[in-house]
């Protein structure tokens, strides 16, 4: 099954009006490798300036509330993201599911509120050193897909990525053999969990310290569909080497 890879860029708490040239810029790479799908999750403040300058690359959001309105200060509804202009979300990454405490049932029902709208979901999961290190990595991390995919969960809406928490924002990367091997145990635990057809063709994307210099072999491996990018999304200069890289 021959997946479209999916680049996206996670600008997180970053980001200003003055850095929609670097939104126009990406907009104009992703332009010219059309057989990628690239998107920007910006701070929601630049959602709908970056929709108007971000060409063909999608804008998205960085996360929605489950709820579709009411008394919750400070946050924002599936609904408005998309007004705003994002025609995605990630739901789970894991300085949210730290910070705010979210867990697997918040990321799920995130997730269909996301879809409610007609909004695609790029669900993260990941482990920490800690289980990493006890040898657990990919149990933890096929629970946290079961417990937090969402119902209905179908490749032409909802993508996974995979991010180990102590590899991102650190320059540290797991071995390609371990990138490889969990890639495989999520698309097999999928079969398991949505069926055949939508396990092979849901991505599953890799995220943590992804750059320049990695990116082609990351996305050389089998099951990886593209990445999730922080740092490395922030520019131009940085990202469009990357979004080459999964052009092949
Ligand atoms: P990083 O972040 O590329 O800066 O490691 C990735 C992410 O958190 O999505």
């Amino acid at each position: 099954m021959s997946r479209k890879m999916l680049v996206v860029g996670n600008w997180k708490m970053n980001g200003l009006r003055a850095q929609l040239a670097d939104v126009e810029a990406i907009g104009v790479v992703a332009g010219q490798h059309l057989d990628v799908e690239v998107g920007l999750c910006v701070p929601a403040t630049l959602l709908a300036a970056a929709s108007e300058k971000s060409g063909a690359a999608f804008v998205g959001a960085q996360d929605c509330h489950q709820k579709e309105s009411g008394a919750h200060t400070g946050c924002l509804s599936a609904e408005m993201v998309k007004e705003a202009g994002a025609a995605q979300v990630i739901v789970g990454h894991s300085e949210r599911r730290t910070d705010q405490h979210e867990s697997n049932a918040d990321v799920a029902a995130k997730a269909l509120a996301a879809r409610s709208h007609g909004l695609k979901v790029i669900l993260c999961l990941g482990e920490s050193l800690e289980t990493r290190d006890s040898g657990k990595a990919i149990a933890f991390v096929l629970d946290q897909l079961e417990a937090s995919l969402p119902e209905g969960a179908a490749a032409d809406w909802l993508s996974i990525a995979y991010e180990p928490i102590w590899a991102i924002g650190t320059g540290r990367i797991p071995t390609m053999e371990q990138i490889s091997e969990m890639h495989s145990a999520i698309r097999a635990k999928l079969l398991d969990l949505v069926g055949g057809g939508a396990a092979d063709a849901m991505r599953i994307l890799y995220g943590g310290s992804v750059n320049a210099d990695n990116a082609r072999d990351i996305f050389a491996i089998e099951d990886v569909d593209g990445g999730l990018v922080g740092g490395a999304s922030l520019t131009a200069a940085k990202f469009g080497p990357i979004i080459q890289a999964a052009a092949g």
